[in-house]
């Protein structure tokens, strides 16, 4: 329980409960190197007490040069040695090429949102947004980069952050052990809503996670009520798809994320609001309450039986 407080422990987003091959290794470093630094201190501050106790009879000068020398050079150096010659060993390992035929993802950094590619040398590449799903027990290569500013990807469970850097790309390689639902999020400022800017991260079996690829691969399913239809005609009225694609319609813009299958995804808007109804229409309405600074246009002009049909739109976008 202390240890929980002390490590931030939450479930789906600690370091220290490893669900990857990498992240194993990371909390296992931590660890080592939490023992070392611990076993420093005891041998330092024991050293000090005993100075200390010993004032108004200081031992000889040999004994306290050899307690000296030991316990403040010899201890230290030897200890902290070894943790540096075991993190320079563990480093190229953690930075491994994926293997040849792994899959690849992938994920670009922009503020302040998360968009995903599978599939990225494919002619049509899937793509969606704040939402990475990962069969369990493969090795996935992800493609990071960003178009704006420096963000950072992690997700302390499956492993160690990268930068995403403008105009460049950085590789990193993780392997998930466990299935499960674990959070991700921007660990490098980035701007006003930086702490708005989370990941959910699905660890599934493989079977399933690839029947779940192949439906983002599908086109949108029309809507299927008469509200919902008539917030596809307001989606289209508004320009919406001026910005988000659609595939299936005719909204194809690229500037924000792709809302093909929007409805599915566990949160809305970067971990920032439930992906129901109710969190569509507070999204649309009040956007810059929610992520301050966000490109996308606040639409609290639009009268409310609006907004909640375009909410039921993209609810349904399956
Ligand atoms: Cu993106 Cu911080």
């Amino acid at each position: 329980m202390a240890l929980a407080a002390l490590t931030g422990c939450n479930g789906g987003s600690s370091a220290l409960d490893p669900g990857g091959v990498e992240a194993a290794t990371i909390a296992r470093l931590f660890w080592l190197m939490a023992i070392g630094a611990g076993a420093v201190w005891v041998v330092v501050v024991s050293i000090a007490i005993h100075a200390g106790r010993r004032r108004d009879n200081p031992p000889d000068r040999r004994v306290a040069r050899w307690l000296i020398v030991v316990g403040g050079v010899v201890v230290p150096t030897v200890v902290l040695g070894a943790l540096l010659m075991h993190g320079l060993v563990l480093m190229p390992q953690l930075r491994e090429p994926a293997p040849h035929d792994g899959l690849r993802i992938a994920v670009s950094g922009e503020q302040w949102w998360w968009r995903v590619t599978y599939r990225p040398d494919d002619a049509v590449p899937v793509v969606l947004a704040n939402e990475i799903r990962l069969p369990v027990g493969r090795r996935v290569e992800f493609i990071l980069t960003s178009p704006d500013v420096i963000h950072s990807f992690w997700i302390p469970s499956l492993g160690g952050k990268l930068d995403m850097i403008p105009a460049r790309t950085t590789t990193l390689v993780l392997e998930p052990t466990r299935t499960g639902t674990f959070q991700g999020a921007c660990a490098e400022y980035c701007g006003t809503s930086h702490a708005f800017m989370r990941l959910a991260v699905v660890v599934m079996e493989p079977e399933p996670f690839a029947r779940w690829l192949e439906h983002q691969a599908a086109s949108a399913t029309a809507p299927l009520d008469a509200i919902a239809r008539r917030g596809e005609h307001a989606f289209r009225r508004n320009g919406c798809g001026a910005c988000h694609t659609v595939r299936g319609t005719a909204a194809a813009g690229v500037v924000g994320p792709d809302l093909t299958h929007v409805g599915s995804r566990l949160e809305l808007a970067a971990g920032t609001l439930p992906n129901d109804p109710a969190g569509f229409q507070r999204w649309i309405a009040d956007t810059h309450t929610v992520k301050p600074d966000a490109t996308m246009p606040q639409f609290g002009v639009l009268p409310e039986a609006e907004q909640r049909a375009i909410a039921s739109y993209l609810e349904g976008l399956q």
